[in-house]
């Protein structure tokens, strides 16, 4: 549906006179199921592809302009490849695709002029990371186009390039990764600092995957988040003379309460250790197809992120107190940077109806805000459609 509409909308716009042909990709949106506030703390992040996400029409121009528009904005992005390109707050979104365009050139690549058309189905800034998606597909097409054979890998590292050079945000590799690198049914176990990673079989029995979009929006997000990059920071340079740990994934919760006397850093602390602990934990559930456990795991991992990192707010909280209230959930937990955006939650497959309208109005009640819960599932990462 989204294509056919996307396909209407690009001639519409730009015509269809033209020697080449419109091309369609997709890239999915991402939820990390389990892993929160790990990957720049080196350690083991269990992230999904999901399928909402960005289409985008295609077509190669002779010339070096790149024109752009997005139905998550209405306004229409140009550039000219032949000079500097550089972040300007007024442009908006374009400043993703356009952080990667400055990527690409800089690596060396041809990329050559196109005309481009965006369409969303991810709710915008909702912590489903459709920054992150819009990168990659940018990356994906031009590099294709230029005739340039990028690996998947290389692919999610130049879009968390862009994010940490172009827009100033100094975020890890889990969101580009899992776009790129995502599996239909399978979660990705992936290693954030040796970026060796695994499919772990997401065989959720009667269970399904719920997001619970909050509606609110992650204002606070980009301060806070590098504030706890720098806690830390500060917490690994406490333990490392001490223990000679490299990664702060790494602490024994022995040691962080003997040599991190601040509170908050130890609390801080505690949330990476014992955030890592139940990755491991719930891979292991998954395999053993013990969905339970792992739903367990995945509340026991928003109450550290509540308490110990400190990141969730009412929003979230209240959504995720809702669900567990609820007979058909068995988990829920926030998702991706937090301060509002999205949670999921595993519900029983023949509850869904009955528990997305209780989650809807559960929420409302408590919060004044009409928040939404959809059914996602776990898709392929990027591609191109035939
Ligand atoms: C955001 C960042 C990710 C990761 C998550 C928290 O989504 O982009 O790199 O740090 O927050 O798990």
């Amino acid at each position: 549906m989204e294509v056919k509409s996307l396909q209407k909308q690009f001639y519409q716009l730009y015509g269809r006179e033209d020697p080449y042909p419109v091309e369609l990709y997709f890239a999915p949106g991402r939820i990390c199921l389990i892993g929160e506030h790990i990957d720049y703390n080196g350690g083991w992040v269990m992230p999904a592809a999901i399928s909402r996400g960005i289409y985008a029409g295609f077509r190669k121009e002779d010339n070096e302009i790149v024109w752009m528009r997005s139905n998550m904005d209405g306004r229409d992005i140009v550039c000219s490849l032949a000079t500097e390109i550089t972040f300007d707050e007024t442009r908006g979104w374009g400043n993703y695709p356009l952080g990667v365009l400055n990527e690409l050139k800089n690596k060396g690549i041809a990329v050559s002029g196109a005309e481009l058309m965006f369409q969303s189905n991810l709710p915008v800034g909702s912590g489903l990371s459709s920054s992150a998606c819009v990168k990659v597909l940018t990356a994906y097409m031009f590099s294709k186009q230029a005739g340039y054979n990028i690996d998947l890998t290389e692919l999610a590292q130049l879009a968390q390039a862009s994010e940490n050079n172009f827009i100033g945000v100094q975020c890890g590799i889990m969101d580009q990764f899992a776009i790129a690198h995502g599996k239909a049914n399978n979660a990705i176990l992936l290693n954030c600092n040796t970026l060796e990673h695994v499919y772990v079989p997401l065989r959720l029995g009667d269970y399904r995957i719920v997001v619970l979009n909050t509606n609110k929006s992650r204002r606070l997000s980009e301060s806070k988040y590098n504030e706890r990059l720098a806690e830390c920071q500060t917490a690994l340079n406490l333990l490392k003379p001490k223990t000679g740990i490299k990664h702060l994934v790494q602490a024994d919760p022995r040691d962080i309460d003997k040599y991190i006397k601040d509170p908050i850093l130890r609390k801080r602390a505690h949330h990476v250790s014992s955030e890592q602990q139940r990755v491991q934990e719930a891979a292991a559930a998954l395999r053993n197809l013990n969905v339970e456990d792992f739903g367990d795991l995945l509340f026991k991992s928003h109450q550290s992120l509540k308490e110990d990192y400190q990141v969730s707010g009412h929003e979230l909280d209240t959504m995720v107190a809702g669900a567990q209230q609820h007979p058909g959930c068995i988990g829920a937990k926030m998702s991706g940077a937090g301060f509002g955006g999205c949670a999921f939650a595993l519900v029983k497959k023949d509850a869904i109806e009955s528990f997305s309208a209780y989650i809807e109005q559960y929420y409302h009640r408590h919060t004044g805000i009409k928040g939404t819960a959809f059914e996602v599932e776990i898709a392929d990462g990027v591609r191109k459609l035939d």
